[in-house]
């Protein structure tokens, strides 16, 4: 059966609307474990609430696990659909607050370098699901392998989220880097995860951007920060967004505030590349 994107809180997912436009925007880092998953769930969760349709694509292909962080039991993954026996509408779930999530398998090592074929195949599926949605949020893996670049070269905002640990400043640089020299990006959003206060948050961006503007020649936009929150392990224990679980948290409120800047971007009108220009082309005249 062939399902489609949907409204809030169904059981089951249900045609939705056509969005006039999606916005695509791909969370990534350099290091790993500095809190993509929890983010990207976090701020779906929040943008939903906010009032926006909301898509995310769990794109750590080979190593997935928002549908564990979410407590969600999938029955098919984009393993299913790489392999085509099905298509993405097929295995959207519902998850909380009325986001749905696209998951993907873990534990196969051949995912985590998508042939051309795949890209292609991802893509066009990828655009017949997202024009349902005003925000398709892709939570990616660490580093700087191709389907990291691939999915953030795809999208209209990629955010680099940053902890204050130096290995996440040098490895974050690194895919600022590649990203900037083969793959001709220019505009990086930082959120700066994990940090005990604002001043943390300003002092650890400042230092990525003094090395990206003096070695790469472009500046990064600050975002803004999630505080470091005891109460965000224990959500994620309990498989559960922690916006979702406690939300008067620190980290709840940020994600929420965060969620609301976010809705009020622009969707940028002239697409950054080929890829995205395709892409774009193609959500609005299907
Ligand atoms: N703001 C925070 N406060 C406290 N702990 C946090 C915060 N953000 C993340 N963590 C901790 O970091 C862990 C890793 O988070 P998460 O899985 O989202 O990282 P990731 O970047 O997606 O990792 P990977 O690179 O493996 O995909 C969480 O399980 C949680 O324990
Ligand atoms: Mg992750």
């Amino acid at each position: 059966m062939k399902y489609m994107l949907s409204t809030k809180d169904t059981a089951k997912p249900m045609i939705g609307r056509e969005s006039s436009y999606t916005h695509v925007i791909t969370v990534t880092s350099g290091k790993g474990g500095v809190g993509k998953t929890n983010v990207v769930a976090n701020l779906a969760v929040a943008l939903s609430r906010a009032g926006k349709e909301v898509l995310v694509l769990d794109a750590d292909l080979g190593l997935g696990n928002i549908d564990v962080l979410l407590g969600l039991v999938p029955r098919y993954t984009l393993e299913h659909v790489l392999a085509g026996s099905h298509h993405l509408s097929d295995i959207v779930i519902p998850g909380p607050a009325g986001i749905q999530v696209l998951p993907a398998s873990s534990g196969l090592p051949q995912l985590t370098s998508l042939s051309d074929a795949q890209q292609l195949l991802l893509q066009s599926e990828l655009e017949e699901v997202a024009k349902t949605v005003d925000v398709l949020l892709i939570d990616t893996g660490a580093g700087i392998s191709p389907n990291v670049t691939y999915f953030a070269s795809a999208a209209q905002e990629t955010v680099v989220v940053i902890s204050p640990e130096p290995t996440s400043l040098t490895d974050a640089y690194a895919l600022i880097k590649v990203l900037c020299r083969q793959h001709r990006e220019r505009r990086f959003k930082v959120l700066v995860n994990m940090v005990k206060s604002q001043r943390d948050a300003t002092q650890t961006f400042r230092k990525l951007d003094a090395a990206a503007d003096r070695f790469l020649h472009i500046n990064l936009e600050y975002m803004g920060y999630i505080p470091l929150d005891d109460y965000l392990p224990m959500a994620v224990l309990q498989q559960k967004a922690v916006t979702e679980c406690f939300p008067h948290s620190p980290s709840s409120r940020a994600f929420v505030q965060l969620a609301g800047q976010i809705a009020e971007w622009p969707v940028p009108q002239l697409p950054k590349s080929t890829v995205q220009f395709l892409w774009r082309q193609l959500i609005h005249t299907a």
